[in-house]
């Protein structure tokens, strides 16, 4: 089994990265032959500073290796290392319906939030089902707002097929994990660094803290029970925790007697639980550039062998052979 993700370096990863794309892929990275790669051509689309594209294609690299991707196991790549892409993207964009692309949420939603109407905004999804199609994906891990994008890439595949009667591409399969699926920010809204409500996953501890204590909680009074699946606060926790801690953390708001500055107390210390070993393997990293370039230097090898071996079967399916 293939199994494929990306993520743009348009920012600093925060907790809805890790708990939506970067975990469920490094979760699965025993069981099947997982590809993870740094989105630099779809960051392009909203980053226009060099220096800020480069830095942030190197932090999500650090980020997923500190995280416990295993280059080892996992084919970690940077995707502008596979040029592949940009051909394949075009024999994939003659067979794509205007309307397709017409109806994508992200789309929508990146206009409505101001951004300008750009050819390669619009395009995204052509290169997103490339991306995909390119490794022949069997499972694409991402969080509920991505989803829309791996059914284009599957009504691509199908188009592409169907045009040229071959069968060249792998239906892939979205994977959700329903849990996960929206992680909330500070407001509660969905946590976007679009809606400046994030906490960066490797933020200073400080910063956390000062944002978790800033998190608003009804007014219900300490010593009284308190609804937890009505409280921001825990479902954050419920990220962090293993099930005995959740239903701890569950049994405290309904005793009473438990505050929410308790809570985020202890929302704050398993956040720095869980951190503490990624940020040591972080600092480690980030102190050894060289390794992490030959890691990501070996897996654009590998990934490009790969897109390759597709491209060549879809060049000949359109008589480009
Ligand atoms: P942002 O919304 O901050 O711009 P991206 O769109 O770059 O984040 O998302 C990168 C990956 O992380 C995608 O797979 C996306 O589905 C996932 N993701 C982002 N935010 C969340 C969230 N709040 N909950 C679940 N998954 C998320
Ligand atoms: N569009 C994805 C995002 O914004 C990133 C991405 C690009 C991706 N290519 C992909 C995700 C292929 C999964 C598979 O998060």
């Amino acid at each position: 089994m293939r199994i494929l993700t990306g993520i743009q370096p348009s920012g600093k990863l925060h907790w809805g990265n890790y708990f939506g794309a970067m975990k469920p892929i490094i979760d699965l990275q025993d069981k099947g032959e997982t590809f993870v790669f740094v989105a630099q051509y779809h960051a392009l689309t909203t980053v226009h500073d060099a220096a800020a594209l480069r830095q942030s294609t190197l932090d999500v690299a650090l980020d997923f290796l500190a995280c416990g991707l295993d280059p080892a196991k996992a084919c970690l790549f940077r995707q502008a290392d596979v040029p592949e892409l940009h051909e394949l993207t075009w024999l994939l964009s003659v067979v794509t319906p205007m309307g397709l692309l017409e109806r994508c949420h992200s789309y929508k939603d990146k206009l409505a939030r101001g951004l300008a109407a750009s050819h390669g905004l619009f395009a995204y999804p052509v290169l997103m089902a490339a991306d995909i199609l390119a490794y022949q994906s069997d499972l694409v891990p991402v969080g509920r707002d991505q989803k829309q994008h791996v059914e284009v890439t599957r009504d691509i595949a199908a188009k592409f097929n169907q045009a040229f009667g071959v069968d060249v591409f792998r239906m892939p399969e979205p994977l959700i994990s329903e849990t996960v699926a929206v992680i909330p920010g500070l407001d509660g809204q969905k946590m976007s660094k679009s809606y400046h409500n994030t906490i960066g996953l490797f933020e200073a501890p400080k910063e956390v803290k000062a944002k978790i204590m800033r998190i608003a909680t009804d007014s219900t009074p300490l010593e009284e029970p308190k609804d937890p699946e009505a409280c921001r606060v825990f479902a954050l926790y419920k990220l962090f925790a293993n099930a005995q801690e959740q239903e701890e953390m569950r049994q405290n708001y309904l005793r009473g007697g438990y505050g929410y500055g308790h809570a985020k107390k202890a929302l704050f210390e398993i956040y720095q639980r869980t951190l503490a070993p990624f940020r040591e393997r972080r600092e480690h990293l980030a102190s050894h550039l060289d390794e992490v370039e030959d890691i990501l230097r070996a897996g654009g090898q590998k990934a490009r062998a790969e897109a390759r071996k597709t491209l060549e079967k879809a060049r000949a399916a359109v008589g480009l052979d």
